[in-house]
């Protein structure tokens, strides 16, 4: 059983060749190709620990031949090309941002399924403004938590009209966990906000941004 975050990002990926990138233990390597999403898996991370365990527990389901696992940092790992799905999640946005600019001929030449666990805003900004589109957006709920599950590939089409639109895009409002996300994102705002509030040193133009966050998070309709 996976928990229902990884459930949603196996849940997006068809592929022939799927790259997991900081995969871990392997759970989602392990169950692409158990579901039949994927025909073949790199399962790779940067830490020899966890490959450790992954090659442990890739072995125990009989999947060598289809699972392949690789050491090395970000998408250093492939060649461009080598995998059409490539997935990054349970990093930080900006973590997420620095793997895909690094190498960025991989990035384009594959359809990406991230999942940050943090610095959502940056990174649909950072994917709109650098030549990819996001193609779809899921969320997964686990309790008090909320994740956004991002799709997207190379592709140009017109930035967010509102700057507000990167923090939480039209596109999800009629999804069954928007509540769970709105939420998620009025405290966050609320708490910023009064943290500037309160600063020896304040930072008027965060003020002023979040500020502006606030009123257009209450000013959506339907919650
Ligand atoms: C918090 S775990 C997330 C595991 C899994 N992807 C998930 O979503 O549950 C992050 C994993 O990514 C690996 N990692 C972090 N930065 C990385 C990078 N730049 N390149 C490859 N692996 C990385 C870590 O070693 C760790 O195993």
């Amino acid at each position: 059983m996976l928990t229902p975050r990884l459930e949603c990002i196996v849940g997006r990926v068809r592929a022939k060749a799927a790259a997991d990138i900081g995969c871990d233990h392997a759970y989602v390597p392990i169950r692409l190709i158990e579901d039949g999403r994927a025909e073949r898996v790199i399962a790779a991370d940067m830490n020899a620990g966890p490959l450790g365990i992954a090659r442990e527990n890739i072995g125990r389901r009989g999947l060598t031949d289809r699972i392949e696992t690789r050491l090395g940092e970000g998408l250093s790992v492939l060649s461009p090309g080598e995998a059409d799905v490539i997935i990054i999640a349970g990093m930080g946005g900006e973590m997420i941002e620095t793997i895909l600019r690094r190498d960025e001929e991989t990035a384009k030449r594959a359809r990406l399924v991230l999942q940050p666990m943090n610095s959502q805003y940056e990174l649909r900004k950072f994917l709109i403004l650098n030549g990819y589109e996001i193609t779809a957006e899921d969320i997964a709920v686990e309790g008090y938590k909320v994740y956004n599950i991002i799709e997207a590939r190379e592709g140009r089409r017109p930035p967010f009209e509102n700057e507000f639109d990167y923090q939480i895009p039209p596109y999800l409002y009629g999804h069954r966990y928007f509540k769970n996300l709105y939420d998620k994102k009025k405290r966050e705002f609320e708490k910023i906000v009064h943290g500037l509030e309160g600063a020896a040193d304040h930072n008027k133009d965060k003020h002023d941004l979040y500020k502006y966050f606030l009123k257009e998070l209450n000013g959506i309709e339907g919650i």
